[in-house]
């Protein structure tokens, strides 16, 4: 288990804010990502977690551990912390083989050398690696030496591993590859993980929970499929995948179970509620995936949320046809099957069941902040007081 709590880290005397009263766990075991833009503070996080930066606020448990608190100067240092870390350079020593890569933390460590070549190895098995022990280091693809460095970083047994940006440096086919070699072996070790990326699909498949930064903050924290279909705000909603924001006005219960319904510009909408209870009466902003939105020529059986439209812009992108619809007015964009051969200027039918539009909470203003008052997820409590 890692716990960060109330992490703040200030650089240039305060004036650079680049963790702002961040607080999250990585449960024993399990995968947590930290995912968002440039600069959002994602590697300040982790190497304050490494111990690389001394942060300048807050408290930081490995499992049973205290390794930092600022109120009672505890600081326990990199090599006390029983990390293994992995950086987007690989940082692998071009004058040594393969073997001594891996092998240099346990050589420095004074291990005895039968258990160094046992450890090496095992380790080296372990990323698929083992015939090229004696291999020199730069005579290896990209993907190689990133494996090597996921050797070096697991051959001394860390309770947790930390990985930044590891498949930066590698072409999008390996980088496919090796984020699956790396959710494998992390599965397969059961080693408690925090990883940082900005590829919003790269975390959404690799993670148990993704924590989404912005400014120094987490502005979400949950399951790869709840922080799809259901974000916190706007900003999340757009920053992970493509998303249509539709404006509601009038929002008021439905008569199912739980949904709302209210005005949009395409026409009456009946949607879900996020788990914070939208509001009634005023106005929200609900999410609707391009996937989700469901376009035919013959009309749908369904009686709500169902309504005419016209196609204004078909692309053909291989798998899909993606498409901007004209409903009453409000621009559409959609994933239609390529089957459907839809034209541009036809008339069609589109659906979006109710339970694909989540309201996205209050951000009304769409000032992507995600503002509102914090509330305890089941998961990890402690992750919202960062979220707030
Ligand atoms: N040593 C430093 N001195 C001053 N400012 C710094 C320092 N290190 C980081 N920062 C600032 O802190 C903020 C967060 O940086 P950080 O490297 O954590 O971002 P990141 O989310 O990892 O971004 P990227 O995706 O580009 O790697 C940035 O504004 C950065 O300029
Ligand atoms: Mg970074």
């Amino acid at each position: 288990m890692i716990r960060v709590t109330g992490l703040v880290k200030e650089f240039a005397g305060g004036s650079v804010r680049a963790v702002d009263e961040v607080s999250f766990e990585v449960p024993t075991g399990e995968l947590v990502t930290l995912l968002g833009p440039s600069g959002c503070g994602k590697t300040t996080s982790l190497r304050c977690v490494a111990g690389l930066e001394e942060p300048t606020y807050g408290r930081i448990e490995i499992d049973d551990r205290v390794v930092f608190d600022a109120a009672r100067n505890i600081a326990v240092p990199p090599n006390k912390r029983r990390i293994g870390m992995v950086f987007q350079s690989y940082a692998i020593w071009p004058h040594m083989t393969v073997f001594g890569n891996v092998a240099y933390p346990l050589r420095t460590a004074k291990m005895k050398k039968r258990e160094i070549h046992e450890r090496v190895m095992a380790s080296l098995e372990l990323v698929g690696l083992a015939d090229l022990a004696p291999r020199g280091a730069p005579n290896l693809s990209g993907g190689q030496q990133q494996r090597v460095a996921l050797a070096r970083a697991l051959v001394a047994e860390p309770e947790v591993l930390l990985l930044d940006e590891p498949l930066s440096n590698l072409d999008a086919k390996l980088r496919e590859q090796m984020r699956q070699e790396i959710r494998e072996i992390q599965q397969r070790l059961g080693i408690t993980t925090l990883y940082v990326t900005h590829d919003q699909i790269e975390a959404l498949a690799i993670s148990d929970i993704v924590g989404v930064m912005s400014g120094g903050k987490i502005v979400d924290f949950g399951s790869p499929e709840r922080i799809y279909r259901a974000p916190k705000s706007r900003f999340v909603a757009q920053f992970i995948g493509v998303a249509n924001v539709i404006a509601v006005n009038d929002v008021r219960p439905a008569s199912e179970n739980g949904s709302l319904q209210g005005a949009t510009q395409m026409g009456s909408m009946s949607f879900h509620p996020d788990e914070a209870a939208t509001p009634t009466g005023g106005q929200t902003a609900v999410l609707v995936r391009l996937e989700d939105v469901e376009v035919s020529r013959e009309r749908p059986t369904a009686d709500r949320n169902v309504w005419r439209g016209r196609v204004i812009s078909v692309l053909f992108l291989g798998t899909h046809l993606d498409c901007i619809l004209d409903v009453n007015g409000h621009r559409l964009r959609a994933q239609a099957a390529r089957r459907t051969k839809l034209e541009v200027g036809e008339e069609v039918w589109v659906q979006i069941r109710p339970d694909h539009a989540t309201a996205l909470c209050d951000d009304v203003a769409g000032d992507g902040t995600g503002a509102r008052p914090a509330k305890p997820t089941q998961t990890v409590p402690s992750a919202v007081a960062g979220a707030a």
